[in-house]
């Protein structure tokens, strides 16, 4: 009998392609915000899984049904699956780095552009009038040259930013793991902070309201790593009184909702989790993910195991 696996949401042709001729393959529709009880459920069968970093994968869900052996989550971070749980059970999990760091550099870069050359507000304008009125002092902005970026964590993503930065003329300094620029330092003087470090008990709110006061006043924030790192009430609080002068946010505290303050703000660019939304990004993460669940099938140890 061939293993079942369950895809928990629809990814790229190749995870199935790769999938195909040794296993049977069930694919559920993409969803947000799974029950425990909807994981239980769409799991049941299952010998392996590729998964959505929004399925909560908990104590109770890996514990449900004693044939799971391999959880392969189609992300780089793993926020989401209780690690400690899956090693007691003896779950294998995989995840997905690499393949993304370009991607995920590259959009770092873009809401840096976007919120310091206001030009979300730009294309605002334009749509709104049908003209493009050349004026002296129309939505002036912030240059990037001679800024100084506060890298937090300086992983793949964090260095793949500050290669890209230094291009753009900005001075990079950063703190990772105890390394680098003390935290402190790092706040109070960056012109902009970027942060790529992943969520754990550790760095959950490591933008609290006592971080964004230490910020240099009229810095910017850029967010392409995981939401709850900010503590947003506190971001927006910041923003209001402009303390910051804006942020680029690509994920947020309470996903998939965003806070309705954070909307209203024309000072903050907003875009959907879309850091590895490339279709080079996406399909390396497909062929990762099926690469995992195939090698564990034939015995192979993982290529990039997180247990
Ligand atoms: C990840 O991989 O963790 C990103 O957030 C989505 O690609």
């Amino acid at each position: 009998m061939k293993p079942n696996i369950v895809l928990t949401a629809a990814f790229p042709a190749v995870a199935r392609d790769l999938l195909a001729n040794d296993f049977e393959v069930v694919e559920h529709p993409t969803e947000q915000s799974r029950s425990e009880e909807e994981m239980i459920t769409i799991l049941a069968d299952a010998d392996g899984a590729i998964t959505l970093l929004s399925d909560p994968l908990t104590r109770r869900v890996l514990s449900s049904n004693p044939n799971l052996a391999i959880v392969a989550n189609f992300a780089v971070g793993y926020n989401n699956v209780d690690i400690e749980a899956a090693r007691e059970i003896g779950i294998v999990v995989t995840n997905t780095p690499g393949v993304l760091t370009e991607a995920t550099a590259d959009l770092t870069m873009g809401l840096m552009l976007a919120v310091m050359r206001r030009i979300v507000e730009g294309d605002a304008e334009v749509r709104a009038t049908g003209r493009c009125e050349w004026e002296p002092l129309k939505l002036l902005g912030s240059s990037l040259q001679a800024k100084r970026l506060g890298i937090i964590g300086m992983g793949r993503i964090g260095s793949a930013v500050a290669a890209r930065s230094y291009v753009f003329g900005m001075e990079v300094v950063h703190h990772s793991r105890g390394r680098g620029m003390p935290l402190e330092e790092l706040l109070a003087t960056s012109d902009v902070v970027s942060l790529h470090v992943p969520l754990t008990a550790a760095t959950r709110h490591i933008i609290d309201r006592d971080a964004l006061a230490m910020m240099k006043k009229g810095s910017y924030l850029i967010n392409t790593s995981r939401g709850p790192l900010v503590d947003e009430a506190a971001l927006c609080d910041a923003l209001e009184a402009g303390h910051l002068r804006g942020a680029g946010l690509d994920v947020y505290e309470d996903e998939p909702a965003v806070n309705p303050r954070l909307l209203e703000r024309k000072d903050v660019v907003i875009v959907p989790h879309i850091g590895s939304a490339t279709e080079e990004a996406r399909n390396g993460m497909a062929r990762i993910a099926a690469t995992e669940i195939v090698r564990f099938f034939r015995k192979q140890p993982p290529l990039h195991a997180v247990t």
